[in-house]
């Protein structure tokens, strides 16, 4: 058994900033189910929204955030959120992240930090690093992480399932103790022991087939903790981003809605602008609507893509400002300072999650979950775009003062190895893929953008067949990661669709036909699960 004073599961922002605030405390460890890069922080391009302008302020912020969240956000968490971010910040540069930064005009070549803008913001307000904000996160994260003796990375190790005081039968409150990972370069399944685990696992976008995430979000995190008895809240929201690369080869590529919020125009294939009529915003409307107005528009066409227009910009602004997204085009033979990008939408972000406070209280003693696999009320029925990057860097950064503070006893609590049971080696993995590809395609024809009664019943009677043929393939073969993570997404899509099944109206992104408009009883109440005994 491996033991530690603090047990950081996933290496995307929210883990590792975590881990270098609790590392002068005791010793961590991070688990990490790829390389230690790998994660949605990783892709993110847009940038951190916060209020660093003197243009701005908390007070808009927090008005925009609210606005998005289509009367679900709590509002105190917003607030909270909002005015901790240029502190966080701030830390951020300190720690060796390089925002991208442009002259002041009339300053004798005084810098600032470049803002950019996004839909639903009513001011510029998103720092960034070009277009690859997230990986030069990572980059300054990562580099800080080495400098510390006291955390351990432990790369290519998948959690399986969190370890409790009541599912190991003691009563009393339930309290987690740990975790069973999977070395996935062994195969062998290892306990890790720890007074504190922090989830940071990240989304789920895997859950559908076409997506914006790479492919480690498969919700591990909300599922382990669904199963270990935590709340879980308002996972109906599932947000799709309206604005994924088309085309055959490329896989989960995002255009950045900051190539709109740099004047980038949505219109049909036959070159017709759309969203003048739908939204006095445009084409940088918030999220939910532009999303919902090109899959109007693609099934009143026919076609399989809108395009995305930005070539009236010069050339020379483009490749500066975007020269991943430039680079990423061009590879694909699309050249975005000559023709419109083909475009469509895919998802993207999951506002709902393991239910918290701002501090990544879960209601498991000793459990915290921070990030995107957090529900903390920042989100509402609709997250605003770029809050999320800068809700995991506050909140981690309050979770680990909790988490430092409120160290709890060791548990006296004694924790078994994994039980493989009569487990064999599988011999059919072919049925590990069929039912992967299988829940992706259910929940996209049935649990997408537009929804109804009838299709998510549909899609929970056979999310159910199959999870029973997942559950008899789990206890007879030796776990994979494979088969693990698809355990995972079965149980993410069990929770979206009960979740939107439980909500009669239409709000923010869970817009179903049989309820066109929002029900004033539903705003301010979440969706909340917990599992049975
Ligand atoms: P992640 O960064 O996803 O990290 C999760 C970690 O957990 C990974 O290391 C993963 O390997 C690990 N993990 C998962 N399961 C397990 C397991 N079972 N065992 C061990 N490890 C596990 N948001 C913004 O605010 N601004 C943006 O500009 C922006 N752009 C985006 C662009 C793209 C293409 C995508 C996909 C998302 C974007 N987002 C953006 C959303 C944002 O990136 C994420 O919400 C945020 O990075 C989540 O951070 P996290 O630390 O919670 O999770
Ligand atoms: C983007 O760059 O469009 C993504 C921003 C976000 O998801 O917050």
């Amino acid at each position: 058994m491996k033991q530690f004073d603090y047990l950081v599961l996933g290496s995307g922002l929210a883990g590792l900033s975590f881990a270098l605030k609790v590392a002068p405390y005791g010793r961590v460890a991070i688990v990490t189910k790829k390389d230690r890069a790998e994660s949605n922080t990783n892709y993110a391009q847009g940038g951190v929204a916060s209020v660093t302008s003197k243009e701005d302020s908390f007070e808009l912020h927090v008005r925009d955030t609210l606005e998005a969240g289509a009367g679900l956000c709590k509002e105190a968490a917003v607030r909270t959120i909002v005015e901790d971010g240029p502190a966080r910040i701030a830390e951020l540069i300190e720690l060796g992240m390089q925002f991208t930064e442009r002259e002041i005009p009339l300053s004798h070549g005084a810098r600032e930090l470049d803002l950019g803008r996004e839909g639903g913001h009513s001011k510029r307000r998103i720092l960034h690093a070009k277009d690859i904000t997230g990986r030069e996160i990572e980059r300054a994260l990562l580099a800080a992480v080495a400098d510390q003796p006291n955390i351990t990375i432990f790369e290519n190790h998948l959690a399986i399932n969190l370890i409790t005081s009541q599912k190991l039968g003691y009563s009393g409150d339930n309290q987690c103790l740990g975790v069973y990972v999977l070395d996935k370069q062994s195969g062998h399944v290892e306990t890790f022991a720890a007074p504190v685990t922090l989830l940071a696992t990240g989304g789920s976008g895997k859950v559908y087939l076409y997506t914006t995430n790479p492919d480690i979000a498969t919700g591990d995190g909300i599922a382990m903790a669904w199963r270990a008895g935590a709340a879980v809240a308002n996972m109906e929201f599932v947000q799709f981003h309206p604005t994924c690369l088309y085309h055959p080869k490329a896989k989960s590529f995002l255009i950045s809605e900051a190539v709109r919020g740099e004047g980038g125009v949505l219109k049909s294939i036959e070159g017709v602008e759309f969203m003048e009529k739908v939204h006095p915003l445009k084409s940088l409307a918030p999220r939910d609507i532009v999303a919902r107005a090109i899959d109007s528009e693609m099934k009143k066409s026919g076609a399989d893509y809108v395009l995305l227009d930005i070539t009236h910009k010069p050339a020379r602004f483009l490749i500066d400002r975007f020269p991943n997204i430039y680079k990423t085009c061009l590879s694909y033979g699309i050249d975005i300072t000559k023709e419109p990008i083909p475009v469509v939408p895919a998802a993207h972000y999951q506002c709902g999650g393991v239910l918290t406070n701002v501090d990544g209280e879960t209601d498991i003693a000793g459990l915290y979950a921070v990030g995107e696999v957090s529900c903390t009320g920042l989100h509402g029925a609709n997250r605003l775009a770029s809050n999320s990057l800068l809700e995991a860097l506050v909140c981690s950064h309050r979770a680990a003062q909790r988490a430092v503070a409120n160290k709890p006893k060791p548990a006296e609590c004694k924790i078994p190895p994994w039980h493989a049971g009569n487990a064999s080696n599988a011999d059919e993995m072919v049925v590990v893929s069929h039912n992967w590809d299988e829940i992706r395609r259910i929940m996209w024809d049935y649990v997408g953008i537009v929804r109804t009664n009838k299709r998510l019943q549909r899609a929970q009677k056979r999310i159910a067949n199959l999870q029973a043929e997942i559950q008899e393939y789990y206890w007879d073969f030796i776990v994979t990661s494979d088969l693990l993570e698809l355990r995972n997404i079965a149980t993410v899509a069990e929770l979206i669709i009960a979740c939107a099944l439980r909500r009669p109206e239409s709000r923010g992104l869970n817009y179903n036909l049989d309820y066109p408009n929002a029900n004033p009883e539903w705003a301010q109440r979440d969706t909340v699960l917990r599992k049975g005994p």
